[in-house]
């Protein structure tokens, strides 16, 4: 008979979250030495890299309080995204910044403002695409050093006159004089990811035969002339950074000894070289995926970048472990160490160091969500931080929680996969009396247990790492594992609000979303039939060798049990109803180099074909255009969809008169529960109830805030 009073603790005042009071090693003071950059001084060594948000100029509130934010968190230096200087680099659909008219300037000058309170610079990255311009808003053609399409958009260019060029490099030195004006410390030429400076210095898009293209110095000419022109411009009042991919690995821009060789020509200009690597086409090299990179893999050629110059260096490669970030600044290699993703994971990452309170760094898992949400133009979003990107509409802070007008209640959580941990620690920290962490498993982590153990996904641990610790540190908040509770258990076990987050599992008869039913012949019962779950968590195996992984998902799982079951000898097809597989590793850039990987590994693709039966020894199906396709094989995972695992819930909410007489007062749910989603989803889901657990409706998320474009010259004079 379950007892709920088994678990009670002892009444106590809401506790928020312990820090631990370590001190910071000795050998990480490095990273906190202040550092000039040109007529600028960075307060100390961590520096936002330039990257995107899905905010631009649009939305000036936002971007305001998303880098103000880090800034706080104790990054010395914080950077816009790219930031065209001109019309025809409107990036269209993509969001990105603009400094084309003043307008624009007044939108960013809050930036610089709320970045400045906070102690910190603030960065421009100005910039033209060249070729690689959508112009969804301009309409007119793009702009190229040669006529040459761009190999990843659509678009064929004009090839720039003369006039294009100077009309080019005064939009840049106006640009700059805007930030200036704005309040920006640093402003960009940005050259990185094979935009227009990179174009004229890559033979690859510069086949010009006139004083602009040919050898080094003349394809240099257009970036050293834009350099100049902006150096001019604000040059004094400005530091002045370039951003530059030392090696493109591959056709898209110039080896690393082009490089070196243009920093040297071009040093006298710059303040600080921001130094990467890769193109606009492989951008996947540059943001690497944890899937394919190691913590610091760029310094293979970013580290060569002080051959070149004694001027600052700033270097990125997912970098979040203060010792590795010592040792490359004691090297001498860099000076600065620059962060994308692990400043949207943890904005408050060099706080953290400072204090030592190294076990709160929320470390960046590197799978490159944060790009599939900023990048198509909605809201950055990240899978570690659930309040990147809500800083401002919604008025999260990473670090802060107020304390919940119904902190005297006790909560319940049942589940604690990565929606429920997430609810349970903002519940803590928001200073509830009690919060139970009820999960049915041994262990806590939900499908976190299991999914690192996929093929490259070793690194998502940090999801249930970085919960368990913070759960540990908070008094208020109690796990309790290996215990399942049914409806009753839940009535009477004395919790004022219930918050169910029992996760999802993945269809056993193989539902999936073209035929919106189960397949034939799918039952995982079946020894031939099998679910990623039990693949992975329960070992189970097809009887023999061949095997067929279905993957109606189009996300990691299938690829990742294909992946697992090659590495173990068998032989996989991976057969998908979708066009191509994995098509939301494209938007995480992961794609090109999964595919790679999955081909090297021996598994046969096979793209846009629908099962239709699974037999024993073999699986039917058909092809678009009806053709009937038959694939002899042992047995098949079904990676069709997933199903919320909900029947608790519905449960509890079909008997909400009971759960009154027993005290309960609210009954909710989160994450997968709801729906199956993104992990990243599923967190912000859990976070956001527990941020609005005080509100009105909690089952309903408080509007959020919205930034809106009014033209004043638009409006009717009495308006
Ligand atoms: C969401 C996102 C958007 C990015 N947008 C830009 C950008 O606008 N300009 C740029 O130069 N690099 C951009 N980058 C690349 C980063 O600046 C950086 O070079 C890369 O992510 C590697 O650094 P990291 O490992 O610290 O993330 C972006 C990266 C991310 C994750
Ligand atoms: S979404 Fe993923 S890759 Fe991006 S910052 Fe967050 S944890 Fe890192």
């Amino acid at each position: 008979m379950w007892d709920p009073w088994r678990h009670a603790l002892p009444s106590r005042p809401g506790t928020r979250g312990r820090s631990t009071k370590t001190a910071r090693l000795a050998a990480h003071d490095i990273l906190f030495e202040p550092i000039d950059i040109g007529p600028k001084t960075l307060r100390n060594r961590f520096y936002q890299v330039p990257h995107c948000t899905g905010f631009g100029t649009d939305k000036p509130g936002a971007q305001a309080r998303f880098r103000a934010t880090k800034a706080e968190g104790g990054w010395g230096a914080v950077c816009t995204e790219y930031c065209a200087v001109s019309p025809d680099s409107d990036e269209t659909p993509f969001i990105s910044a603009r400094l084309w008219d003043d307008g624009d300037l007044q939108a960013l000058s809050l930036m610089c403002d709320e970045v400045h309170e906070a102690g910190s610079l603030a960065g421009v990255e100005l910039h033209h695409s060249g070729v690689h311009c959508p112009r969804r808003e301009y309409r007119l053609p793009a702009i190229a050093p040669s006529q040459l399409a761009s190999e990843y958009l659509y678009v064929v260019p004009k090839a720039m006159e003369r006039d294009d060029i100077r009309r080019v490099q005064s939009d840049w030195a106006e640009a700059a004089i805007r930030a200036r004006s704005a309040g920006f410390d640093i402003v960009y030429v940005y050259g990185a990811h094979s935009y227009l400076p990179m174009q004229f210095l890559s033979p690859y898009y510069n086949h010009r035969r006139d004083e602009y293209g040919g050898p080094l110095e003349n394809r240099a000419r257009f970036w050293l002339e834009t350099l100049e022109v902006v150096r001019e411009a604000v040059g004094d009042d400005c530091a002045i950074a370039s951003r530059i991919s030392l090696d493109a690995l591959g056709p898209y821009g110039v080896d690393i000894e082009e490089s070196l060789a243009f920093i040297r020509l071009a040093d006298h200009l710059v303040d600080l070289w921001d130094v990467n690597i890769a193109s606009a086409l492989e951008w996947s090299k540059d943001s690497g995926s944890s899937s394919f990179f190691e913590e610091g893999w760029q310094l293979e050629w970013t580290g060569r970048a002080r051959e070149a110059t004694a001027k600052p260096i700033v270097g990125v490669g997912r970098l979040t472990s203060p010792d590795v970030m010592a040792q490359i600044l004691r090297s001498g290699v860099w000076d600065v160490i620059g962060g994308a993703r692990p400043s949207i994971a943890d904005p408050f990452l060099p706080r953290k160091i400072e204090l030592g309170h190294y076990d709160e760094i929320r470390e960046c898992i590197g799978c490159n969500v944060c790009i599939a949400k900023a990048d198509p133009g909605g809201n950055i979003g990240c899978t570690q931080n659930a309040t990147a990107g809500e800083e401002f509409r919604r008025g999260w802070h990473p670090e802060r929680f107020e304390t919940a007008t119904n902190a005297d209640r006790d909560v319940l959580v049942v589940g604690a996969g990565p929606a429920g941990m997430e609810c349970a620690i903002v519940l803590g920290k928001r200073g509830f009396r009690r919060v139970h962490l009820v999960e049915a498993e041994p262990e806590i982590g939900g499908i976190m247990r299991w999914i690192p153990r996929l093929p490259g996904r070793g690194e998502w641990s940090r999801v249930l790492n970085w919960r368990a610790i913070q759960l540990g540190k908070l008094d208020n908040v109690e796990v309790i594992t290996d215990t399942r509770l049914d409806a009753d258990n839940v009535a009477v076990y004395g919790a004022e609000i219930v918050v169910v987050a029992t996760g999802a599992r993945w269809s056993p008869e193989g539902l999936n979303r073209v035929t919106h039913a189960p397949i034939a012949g799918a039952d995982a019962a079946l020894a031939h039939v099998l679910t990623p779950e039990q693949v992975v968590v329960e070992g189970k195996r097809p009887p023999g060798r061949r095997v067929v992984v279905y993957d109606g998902d189009g996300y990691f799982t299938g690829p990742g049990i294909a992946e697992l079951l090659a590495s173990e000898g068998a032989k996989v097809d991976l057969v998908t109803c979708l066009d191509t597989i994995a098509p939301f590793c494209e938007e995480t850039l992961e794609a090109p180099l999964l595919r790679r990987r999955l081909h090297a590994a021996g598994i046969r693709f096979h793209e846009g074909l629908v099962l239709d039966e699974i037999g024993e020894g073999v699986v039917l199906g058909h092809d678009e255009f009806d053709e009937p396709f038959e694939l002899s094989t042992d047995g098949i995972v079904l990676v069709t969809q997933r199903l919320s695992n909900d029947a608790l819930y519905l449960e509890l909410k079909a008997s909400e008169a009971v759960l009154r007489d027993e005290g309960v007062q609210a009954v909710y749910r989160i994450g997968d529960c709801v729906a199956p989603q993104l992990i990243a989803d599923a967190i912000f889901d859990g976070h956001r109830l527990a941020r609005e657990i005080d509100s009105r409706d909690p089952a309903v998320p408080i509007p959020f805030r919205r930034e809106r474009t009014v033209d004043p010259g638009a409006l009717p004079v009495n308006a």
